[in-house]
């Protein structure tokens, strides 16, 4: 495929406002898929991204589109030629939740344009306000569209405003479109055509390719995500990556259509997959530059920046010879996401488990659940807790990614903790309680600004760790739903932290040690112990719960021993209930660990989540 008939592009957007849909549509349109698989969401295509709906690996899809030439409607791009013909469309998917920004920008490095969809009520979101400036920073072509036209109710005028405001983009060229009715789809493949630019590149330099994303196949092994930049790479080359140092033959190469179909070239600006035999985990890296063995290519690409994971939490197989098979999964797990880490660590209270380090939140429950899922492992998680940073009194600074590591408070000269530039965007009626909700968290003010008549954009800097747990569900609770947040971590700052740990029976179980605030340990330490005396069954003895600075106990709950039998609420009647009930409490009990004397479940060990 000649160059100047290639498009490669992106679809951001903020969460749910359509972006899977619109993909879908435009494979439908192109005869990528059919009517039936149209309705399945196919990009979608992990277990997990179907049943949460969201967007979670970036995908690369060829589509084809026959081209006849613009209409009353096309803007086409000053100086751009576009000849009617058949042209080659990349479509490299996005995910577009907070946590993973880092996928988005490495999906649009290898793009030169984006749509930026908006939802026709909503309107732009925090969310569609990092990915658009992600994409203005990348140099991309931004064509915006507005979806959702068919909503009973829309507010495209202002939310053509907001775009213009906000974002500094034309709303006067912006489409309107409805995926989910197949609306004026045509004009979006109309319009990638004529305003984003073909791929540049020279096709007889030496080769350069960019690794932008790589996933393991069980039976074919790594296959990895290629854009080609310069050159041309063929099947039976030699091929070498150019930061990982290793050279590999290219055993078979191809393009997404959507599903994996081999060719024997790809050329500049083309997008695809090749498979070199590599099956050894973690041996291709993302951001590498792929160059001919022979012919190697004098520079490598950029690449990128590697995220650093800032949400820490320990996983620990409830079923101790399940250990080994949960490393060779996590391997797994760590292909498919270089964003994601982990390390073998022990817990007095757990046993052996793993130390995993994740983005956010929501990337730590969709790897626990894929895990689950997948790998057909169960698991006990602790409590999440951000990496603290501490400054030692001999100048020494270490990292810490779990509560357990924090040095006694003597040798400890500076404590240090992640900060968040927060950006909200909600309605202004709700800037009050916005403001009370960060109050309430040690937030920093930093401005308002005004974006129509009823909306307002908030920044806030604010502890990573009073933001992880809670701050979007509170958030949506407290603008019904109405306000979004995106947030960006600026850096480390000195805060007067202590480590609380809680004592189960006399006994510290590690794995609910936390590290808190000074001012809120007491409140959070009554709140936690409250919430573990609920998550925690009575046995035949007392049980006491303790939170504790050091030796100083700060809160206290008991757990009065057992009476009576579990099954006299049955009323000895009837006998298939008392089963019932028998059954459900072995299915529970699967989920514990037993501490000394005590059960202690599962979900007792993320109590702290809700102990704010
Ligand atoms: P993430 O992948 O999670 O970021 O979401 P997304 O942006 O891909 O959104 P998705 O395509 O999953 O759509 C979100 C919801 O909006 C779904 O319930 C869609 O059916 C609905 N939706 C998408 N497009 C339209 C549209 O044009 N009109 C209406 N009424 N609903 C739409």
């Amino acid at each position: 495929m000649q160059r100047e008939f290639i498009r490669n592009f992106s679809i951001v957007a903020h969460i749910d406002h359509g972006k899977s849909t619109l993909a879908d549509q435009l494979l439908l349109k192109t005869a990528a898929i059919t009517e039936r698989e149209f309705q399945s969401q196919i990009l979608d295509d992990l277990a997990v991204e179907r049943q949460r709906g969201i967007t979670v690996k970036a995908r690369a899809v060829a589509i084809y589109y026959d081209y006849t030439g613009p209409d009353e409607t096309s803007h086409v791009l000053p100086g751009m030629e576009v000849p009617p013909g058949r042209y080659e469309l990349n479509l490299i998917d996005t995910p577009g939740h907070v946590d993973f920004h880092y996928e988005v920008s490495r999906s649009l490095a290898a793009c030169e344009g984006a749509l930026l969809l908006v939802d026709a009520f909503q309107g732009v979101q925090a969310q569609t306000v990092a990915n658009a400036y992600a994409a203005i920073e990348g140099n991309l072509e931004i064509i915006p569209v507005v979806n959702k036209i068919d909503l009973p109710v829309t507010r495209i005028d202002e939310v053509l405003n907001e775009v213009e405001t906000i974002l500094g983009l034309d709303g006067s060229t912006a489409l309107r479109v409805s995926a989910k009715q197949g609306l004026n789809i045509e004009s979006v493949l109309r319009a990638l055509v004529e305003r984003i630019h073909p791929p540049k590149g020279e096709p007889t330099a030496p080769l350069k390719a960019l690794v932008f994303d790589s996933k393991y196949d069980d039976y074919r092994g790594v296959v990895t995500y290629i854009r080609v930049k310069e050159g041309t790479i063929n099947k039976g080359d030699k091929i070498r990556f150019m930061k990982g140092g290793t050279s590999h033959e290219v055993l078979d190469l191809g393009q997404f259509r959507p599903n994996m179909v081999a060719c024997e070239s790809l050329g500049v600006g083309q997008v695809g997959y090749i498979i070199t035999g590599i099956k050894v985990l973690g041996n291709v890296h993302v951001g590498d530059t792929v160059t001919h063995a022979g012919r190697q290519a004098a520079e490598a690409l950029p690449g990128y920046k590697q995220p650093k994971p800032m949400v820490f939490c320990g996983m620990y197989p409830i079923d101790a010879t399940d250990f080994e098979h949960l490393r060779e999964e996590l391997d797994k797990m760590a292909l498919n996401d270089a964003s994601f880490s982990f390390a073998p660590e022990t817990s007095d209270a757990l046993g052996f488990g793993f130390r995993c380090g994740f983005l956010g939140m929501l990337h730590m429950e969709i790897i626990q659940q894929r895990l689950e899922d997948e790998a057909d492992v169960d698991l006990i998680q602790t409590a999440p807790n951000v990496t603290y940073q501490i400054l030692k009194r001999g100048g020494e600074v270490v990292q810490i990614d779990n509560p357990v590591e924090t040095p006694d408070a003597g040798v400890i000269e500076e404590f240090r903790e992640p900060i968040a530039k927060v950006t909200f965007i909600v309605p202004s009626k709700n800037i009050g309680v916005i403001m009370q909700l960060c109050g309430d968290r040690r937030g920093i003010y930093i401005g308002t600004e005004f974006l129509g008549p009823d909306r307002a954009q908030l920044v806030y800097e604010l502890p990573l760790a009073e933001i992880i747990y809670d701050m979007h569900d509170k958030l949506k609770s407290v603008t019904q739903g109405y306000g979004t947040m995106d947030y960006e971590v600026i850096g480390f700052r000195a805060a007067d932290l202590v480590k609380m740990d809680i004592l189960v029976k006399g006994v510290k179980v590690d794995a609910l040690s936390t590290i808190v605030y000074r001012g809120f340990a007491e409140r959070r330490g009554r709140a936690l112990v409250k919430k573990l005396k609920e998550e925690i069954t009575k046995h035949q003895f007392e049980i006491a719960l303790q939170a504790a600075i050091g030796a100083r106990v700060i809160a206290r709950e008991t757990i009065s021993a057992l009476r009576k039998n579990v099954t006299a609420k049955c009323y000895g009647g009837d006998i298939s209930r008392k089963r019932k009930l028998l059954q459900k409490q072995k299915e529970g009990k699967k989920r514990m660990k037993q501490f000394g004397q005590v059960e202690i479940p599962q979900k007792a060990f993320l109590s702290v989540l809700e102990a704010g």
